[in-house]
């Protein structure tokens, strides 16, 4: 099966890896994604809040799957003999590990693994320069990367509409997350841009932003949580405050495990009894 094509075009802009200048640019992204796929592999510990057998199964897969990527993501960076640099304050942000499970499946397997995507299909896939004979390699990595990820995003969906199902009251505070998402991805982006306006990759960055911006917004809206027209600042605010009241409560959250209470019913054994067997 191979991965759609890039929802963005950069028309035909491509790094030269001859100059320091887009080394350096492209050191700044691929770190990026180190980090991610670092902290991605703690997409494991949300097997302790795994509320089905299903679930269980997915982050086993998943953790796989990431320490993969950052294996992966090495081997890129000694290919291209680059060394990495720590992450950018946004991204330690917004991958940091949740132990509120509701808030780690929307802000790291839905939202976060969609931005995640957004840049390896739509920017590396595209800007990596083909003339350079290491580049068909690592491109044919990024693609089983995106490939993965993909599967990702459609758990974190499919696994934040069964939150919203059972708990309808986050839709508000969620949203507010949306909107905070909204105002702190361009940061980490506008790190690089300030670097170098005329650049013929930077150059096509405003625009870039806008379009994960307006993705992740369509994102929030098939979601549920995003409204069909954006409301105003006053609701923005207070939704944003909700978000970041529950971010807050979440940091002292302890994770809750479920498959020891419901293991027999997921085994099809039926309910639990009450009490152990004497
Ligand atoms: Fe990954
Ligand atoms: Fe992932």
């Amino acid at each position: 099966m191979s991965s759609p094509p890039p929802a963005f075009s950069f028309d035909g802009a491509q790094l030269d890896l001859s100059s320091p200048v887009d080394r350096e640019l492209l050191r700044f992204v691929l770190s990026q994604a180190l980090y991610g796929e670092a902290t991605g592999v703690y997409c494991g510990k949300s097997l302790y809040s795994a509320r089905s057998l299903e679930a269980a199964r997915f982050y086993l897969r998943q953790a796989r799957q990431e320490l993969n990527h950052l294996e992966l993501f090495a081997q890129i960076f000694r290919t291209l003999e680059l060394t990495p640099v720590p992450a950018h304050w946004v991204i330690r942000l917004l991958s940091a590990h949740n132990n509120y499970y509701p808030l780690k499946v929307l802000m790291e397997h839905a939202l976060g693994e969609g931005m995640v995507l957004d840049i390896f299909r739509d920017v590396l896939m595209q800007v990596l320069p083909e003339s350079d004979p290491r580049i068909a390699e690592i491109q044919k990595k990024l693609a089983s990367v995106c490939r993965e990820e993909e599967e990702h995003i459609a758990w974190g969906e499919k696994e934040t509409r069964r939150i919203l199902g059972e708990s309808p009251w986050l839709r508000f505070p969620f949203y507010g997350i949306l909107e905070l998402q909204l105002v702190l991805a361009p940061l980490a982006a506008r790190a690089v841009g300030s670097r170098a306006a005329d650049h013929p990759v930077l150059r096509h960055l405003p625009r870039f932003i806008l379009h994960v911006r307006e993705k992740m917004w369509r994102q929030g809206q098939d979601l549920g949580i995003a409204p069909a027209v954006r409301p105003g600042l006053l609701y923005r605010l207070a939704a944003m405050t909700a978000g970041a009241l529950l971010f807050v409560r979440s940091q002292f959250s302890r994770s809750t495990s479920m498959l020891e209470k419901n293991y027999m019913t997921e085994l099809g054994f039926g309910d639990a009894p009450a009490e152990p067997a004497r």
